[in-house]
């Protein structure tokens, strides 16, 4: 091993005892350039400039070719003399020498740090007396363990950077191994870190090792540092590379998988036509940019992705809404009046409010028309959304409509948040879609029905539809975007007026439709309802004509009810009848008549004789109530049960109002028992039961306050009712009878009860006068009162028929009873208006 390295061998041949002696004072200087020899290191030298090849000439052949080699100060310098030289270099012995044609090739082995002294000669080469300078190297104590520390430190980090540098070769590892004098081994470490020249210079003039070894430390770990950093950033710079040329390589695979199943042109066919229908849709400008930023998105996604398709339906909501569509109002209103009056029969008030509502648009085309919503009110089936129906189709436009009962939140009148799954616009933007018209008539039916159990403000969300301060820019949530809705022509309609929310009531202009008289009936049937029944079950007119005796035999003895749906459930019953026995083989035509009715639809449903019948006793009085679905007429039953001491039980379903009327009623009749010819201990020895039946629906309202009192009083007195006779009215505690409201619905309903004679208030009377038709006013007569007595002496029959209760005496005279109201009964099948969840009902 020796043999074969004969560097290794010098270097312990050529100690630093060993060598000093044979160094001479002066030595022929070779200046070195970016570069710095230490002792102990053997190195590889090209000589080429002529000065240098002279002195290398010289030095082979003197004694012991033993030159000077220090680092010149600049390096660019071409021609150094002495003073460009760093004060301390090292003196080499030069080991061998191989003439080139350019120079000289020469191998040196530094032997120690010389100081230069002063020079000897400039030229041709640079000579100088030199002093080899003595390095100590005794260390104790601390020293020992601080330089032994330094060294182990530097050997391990100079290692590392061996191993973590691509220059260095790694048999540069072993150095640390074989070479245990510090000074050496610091020599040998700073001769191959790969730092700037100036560093190395500095470790080779520091003198005292232990200085030196802690400035190489600090090189050596600084070397480290800057090696491990590069090689972190290598490999995230390689990390990204693959990444992004990965993703790069799958791109281009998927570009040729779609292509390939023919979808990567369907794409982009896709994302053009989106483009396009942008454009053509004419929207505004902050919808069109959000518009555009979702197509940009929407481009980014994998079409795979769920977001895709939330992307993709949010575009197509955008892109169908109707921005600019519209269609051509007709305003020509003798025109409007003929298709109104095509669709209805009667309404003449309303249709002039109409008519009044769509002249003022006439006039002004431009801006907002500030006019009211329209609300139609009134009972089920008289024509409410048909009406809506009807104004859309006169003016031409698009008719829309959507319900409000049963509405539970607010999105569903404003739409839901994007963000959550399956999110969709509300009803009003989803009608706006389906009406592709952005003005169209859009009908919300039941508004009364939109209540406290409603999440969120029902009245804010339906007032930024609904008013045109508010709805130019509605912001739907899932639209996220305003669309502007003052171009609709919005129509409400409600069953009941009370429990319209307040603000939204307001802003409405209402219109009630009451119900309708038989009269009204007859014709609506035969206008419409018989026609479009015979059209709908494709009858020629000829094949089936109607008596009007049937046509009044049906809606007397089979319906019961304010509007005409039920009737014209009925006549589409016939109508099927009829068609079939036509499918079955019948030839000649056939006319419908009250036999024809009776064999179809079964016996009479509805009698006359229900209301003969239930007044029958003493104790039972008829009165007159007020219902969403129109008037009706209603029984009260009242009885004495002897043993009690005066004490009132009430059923059926009774609101707290129509309790109190009923307990004002019982006041009344013991104060003024007297005058009704009760004992003085009448009412100490007897219980009072009064009951309501239809005891199923709740009735409230304090409208049956004189026919409490009238029940009352027939029981105690044992007079009858008078046949065919029912009243309404509220009462005092003093006997007088206030007035009252719902007097059409209820004279309606008496009328189609069979009553002939009808007990109000004096107060009413202009309701009389101004609402009730004339067909009615001449079959019903009116009695109006406003005193209990009045109603009392018209009330019952004069003798009393009956026993009265037990210990009453009856002395039919004319007692001063009072009246009552009416309580109300209320829906049956329709939802509860919500505002008064307990009692439904109401007049007043
Ligand atoms: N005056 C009328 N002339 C002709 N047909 C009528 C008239 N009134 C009602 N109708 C017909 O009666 C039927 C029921 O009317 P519609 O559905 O409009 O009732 P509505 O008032 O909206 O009831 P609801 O409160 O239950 O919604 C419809 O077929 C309608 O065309
Ligand atoms: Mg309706």
């Amino acid at each position: 091993m020796v043999e074969d390295d004969p560097v290794e061998e010098e270097v312990v041949e050529l100690g630093v005892g060993d060598t000093a002696g044979l160094i001479p004072d002066e030595l022929s200087i070779l200046p070195l350039r970016d570069n710095v020899l230490f002792p102990a290191v053997v190195a590889p030298l090209t000589v080429t400039r002529e000065a240098s090849v002279k002195l290398i000439d010289d030095a082979a052949v003197a004694e012991n070719r033993i030159i000077g080699i220090v680092t010149l100060k600049d390096p660019t310098l071409e021609a150094p003399t002495f003073a460009d030289l760093h004060p301390v270099g090292v003196a080499a012995a030069i080991r061998m020498m191989v003439k080139m044609q350019d120079g000289v090739r020469l191998i040196v082995h530094g032997l120690r740090r010389i100081r230069l002294e002063e020079p000897t000669q400039e030229s041709p080469y640079i000579r100088a007396r030199v002093i080899v300078e003595e390095e100590g190297q005794e260390f104790v104590g601390e020293e020992e363990v601080e330089v032994q520390a330094l060294l182990r430190n530097t050997a391990a980090n100079f290692q590392r950077v061996v191993q973590m540098s691509p220059n260095l070769p790694d048999e540069l590892q072993a150095i640390p191994m074989n070479v245990r004098d510090p000074a050496t081994l610091a020599d040998l470490v700073a001769a191959h870190l790969p730092v700037g020249t100036d560093e190395k210079q500095e470790i080779l003039e520091e003198l005292d090792v232990r200085a030196r070894l802690r400035k190489l430390a600090g090189l050596v770990q600084r070397e480290l540092n800057v090696l491990e950093v590069g090689s972190k950033i290598q490999s995230e710079v390689s990390s990204e590379m693959t990444r992004m040329q990965r993703e790069y390589f799958l791109r281009e695979q998927l570009k040729a998988i779609q292509k390939e199943l023919g979808e990567g042109d369907d794409r982009e066919t896709e994302i053009r036509e989106l483009r396009e229908k942008i454009e053509a849709s004419g929207m505004p400008e902050d919808a069109r940019k959000e518009a555009e930023r979702e197509l940009e998105r929407l481009q980014r996604m994998p079409p795979a992705a769920a977001e895709y398709t939330v992307s993709r339906t949010y575009l197509d909501w955008l892109t169908c809404l109707p921005w600019t569509t519209q269609t051509e109002d007709n305003l020509d209103i003798k025109d409007v009046r003929r298709v109104l009056d095509e669709d209805h029969y009667g309404l003449d008030k309303i249709k002039d409010r109409i008519l009044e509502y769509l002249s003022v648009r006439k006039f002004k085309t431009e801006g907002d028309v500030r006019q009211p919503i329209l609300c139609f009110s009134g009972p089920p089936g008289v024509g409410k959304t048909s009406l809506g129906k009807s104004i859309a189709r006169a003016l031409g436009r698009k008719f829309v409509r959507f319900s409000l009962g049963g509405m539970r939140d607010e999105a569903e009148i404003r739409g839901h948040r994007r963000t959550y799954i399956g999110a969709l616009p509300g009803q009003i933007i989803q009608g706006m879609r389906r009406a592709s018209s952005k003005n169209p008539v859009m009908m919300l039916d039941e508004i009364d029905k939109v209540g406290q159990d409603f999440r969120g403000d029902p009245s804010s969300a339906l007032l930024e539809v609904l008013d045109p301060e508010q709805n130019v820019d509605f912001r739907d949530h899932y639209l996220d975007v305003p669309f502007n809705l003052s171009n609709v022509l919005f129509i409400t309609t409600a069953n009941v007026l009370d429990t319209i929310l307040p603000p939204l009531r307001d802003r409405m202009e209402i219109i009630e439709l009451a119900g309708y008289t038989e009269e009204e009936k007859i014709e609506i049937a035969k206008r419409h309802l018989i026609d479009k029944q015979r059209s709908e079950h494709g009858l020629p007119e000829e094949k089936l004509q109607w008596e009007d005796a049937a046509i009044r035999f049906l809606i007397g003895g089979y319906t019961r009810e304010a509007g005409v749906r039920n009737l014209e459930r009925e006549v589409a019953a016939i109508t099927r009848k009829a068609t079939r026995e036509f499918a079955e083989g019948r030839e000649e035509p056939m006319v419908v008549t009250t036999d024809q009715v009776r064999k179809y639809l079964g016996a009479p449903r509805f009698e006359f004789e229900e209301v003969q019948d239930r007044v029958s006793h003493a104790g039972v009085a008829t009165g007159l109530a007020w219902t969403p679905f129109g008037g009706d007429v209603l029984f009260i039953e009242a009885m004495a049960m002897p043993g009690g001491d005066g004490r009132l039980t009430l059923t059926g379903q009774l609101g707290d109002v129509m309790k109190e009327s009923a307990q004002a009623a019982l006041s009344y009749v013991r104060a003024h028992g007297e005058e009704l010819g009760l004992p003085d201990e009448y009412f100490k020895k007897h219980d009072v039961h009064i009951h309501v039946p239809a005891g199923a629906i709740p009735k409230d309202g304090p409208s049956a306050g004189v026919t409490m009192i009238t029940a009352i009083g027939s029981l105690v007195s044992g007079r009858k009712l008078r046949p065919r006779v029912a009243m309404t009215g509220e009462i005092t505690l003093t006997g007088r009878v206030l007035p009252v409201g719902g007097i059409k619905e209820k004279a309606l309903a008496a009328r189609r009860a069979g009553i002939r004679e009808m007990i109000l208030p004096e107060r009413n009377r202009k309701d009389v006068d101004e609402e009730i038709p004339e067909q009615v006013k001449n079959s019903l007569t009116f009695h109006f009162v406003s005193e209990i007595g009045q109603v009392l002496k018209l009330a019952l029959e004069t003798t009393p028929s009956e026993e009265p209760p037990s210990g009453a005496r009856p002395e039919p005279e004319e007692p001063a009873t009072d009246g009552g109201r009416e309580p109300e009964a209320l829906p049956k099948p329709k939802p509860k208006p919500k505002r008064r969840p307990k009692t439904p009902v109401a007049v007043g």
